[in-house]
């Protein structure tokens, strides 16, 4: 039978095979055994009966703030953030300061998160004009997922707005490229349909229009440079057909927010703090998402996680900026749709774990399966709990979602082996490692 280092027994796991009852051997950090494992003997035997054992839960879209914005985030505290919401690895974005737009600024992102940050980390290199002919060198550095672009301004400077722009660097370099997709000259016309102190005309200046408009600008330079993109944070029921008719080349991504969260309600309940990029709308919108998870235009769940102070948030819209925290709350709030029937947990593993490892081609991780890393995300599908600030552990001290009570709930973070979370207790040093990927893995032989 064997010894192992770690044992869950007795647990219900979600992966490939399906919702299945099985024990899990872990050796030397990686998955070694799925199956009974009665009578064999480990350092450590862990009772999961009554849980379910998922593959480690991959957050593919977080801002967290390092360098530059360290009030509002860093990557020590965000990714303790993510440990408590039983995510094991993030993905972040480039809009810090400096933005991660060179080779120097990704490696010193990289050096900042390695056994500071408490899950492994990738960053996204911010794709630019300026920066197209560095692109293929940089993104095959260690700790790049992949590239990014906003085609519509948001929180930072990051921008390509035109058509050439954004061919330009679609034609540079070969990794997946993500996009923030809002039309820029259709919000630079708007801009005044934006009333100062009332957030509910936020989805009126950033309409359902400047989505599709870009998302369609985007698909067909997309085609016409044959680059792969993942369309991030999709907002409208709109784009959804026109997504689903362009699946060769694009991947799709969606918020917990907006499928949580529907207009009028939320700005009338959390005024400014419901403000994100692209906006939250109506419930329809928000139906449409649904269909799309269902009918599987979607691909992944990402958070956005997007800490802004609570002061800064306070001001009146439009100084407020943009941006909800998420990375703690995507695993409970998703649990808690799969308990309401929206969705199977097989699927949502598929969208928070197989789908981030196919689309980005993350190696060693993502499933749960002999000779993948031990990343697994133990969890409580029966525990109430009402989500409240204390919880939090972003820097920003707050979410969108204080009071809503939820079915479901992380139960432990375990990442290489190594017990990160347990109970809502952070355990251990930090020992954050860059995800690696298939493609530049020549880059750690
Ligand atoms: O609402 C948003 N906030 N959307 C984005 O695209 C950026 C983000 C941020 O960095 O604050």
């Amino acid at each position: 039978m064997g010894t192992y280092d770690l044992i869950l027994k007795g647990g219900t796991c979600v992966n490939q095979d399906g919702v299945h009852q099985a024990d899990v051997g872990v050796n030397d950090g990686k998955i070694a055994f799925i199956g009974s494992l009665n009578g064999a003997s480990a350092d450590k035997i862990v009772d999961v009966a009554g849980l379910h054992v998922l593959p480690g839960v991959i957050d593919s879209q977080v801002h967290m703030r390092e360098p530059g914005l360290e009030a509002k985030e860093d990557l020590e505290t965000g990714s303790r953030a993510a440990v408590l919401g039983g995510v094991t690895a993030v993905f972040e974005m480039p809009n810090t300061k400096p933005t991660t737009t060179t080779s120097e600024a990704l490696a010193d992102k990289v050096s900042r998160a390695t056994d500071r940050m408490f899950c492994d980390f990738a960053f996204y290199v911010g794709a630019t004009v300026e920066n197209a002919e560095e692109i293929p060198t940089i993104e095959r550095q260690i700790g790049c997922c992949g590239l990014k672009v906003f085609m519509g301004s948001s929180t930072g400077t990051l921008l390509v707005a035109d058509d050439g722009g954004v061919k330009r660097v679609l034609s540079h370099g070969r990794r997946r490229v993500a996009i923030h997709s809002e039309d820029e000259f259709r919000l630079r016309e708007r801009r005044e349909l934006a009333v100062l102190g009332d957030v509910s005309t936020h989805p009126v200046w950033r309409d359902v229009e400047a989505a599709v408009l870009c998302t369609k600008r985007l698909l067909r330079l997309a085609r016409e440079t044959g680059r792969r993109i993942h369309v991030l944070h999709i907002s409208t029921a709109d784009e959804i057909p026109i997504l689903a008719q362009n699946k060769d080349i694009c991947t799709v991504e969606v918020t917990p927010q907006h499928l949580t969260l529907a207009a009028p309600e939320c700005y009338d309940e959390l005024g400014t703090f419901a403000q994100m990029n692209p906006p939250i709308r109506s419930a329809e919108h928000r139906a449409g998402l649904w269909e799309a998870v269902a009918q599987g235009v979607v691909d992944v769940i990402g958070s956005d996680h997007a800490p802004h102070l609570k002061e800064e948030k306070e001001q009146p819209y439009p100084k407020s900026p943009a941006g909800m925290p998420g990375v703690q709350t995507l695993l409970p709030l998703m649990l808690d749709h799969v308990n309401a029937g929206r969705l199977t947990i097989e699927r949502l593993v598929d969208l928070v774990c197989h789908g981030p490892q196919r689309l980005f081609g993350i190696s060693g991780k993502g499933r749960l399966a002999v000779g993948y890393d031990a990343d697994i995300t133990v969890v409580d599908m029966k525990k109430k709990t009402v989500i409240s600030n204390d919880w939090i552990a972003s820097k920003c001290g707050w979410t969108p979602f204080a009071g809503k009570e939820v079915t479901g709930w992380p139960k432990g973070t375990i990442i290489r082996g190594r017990t990160v979370m347990w109970e809502d207790e952070i355990l251990g040093q930090a020992g954050g490692r860059p995800v690696r990927f298939q493609e530049t893995m020549d880059q750690h032989a």
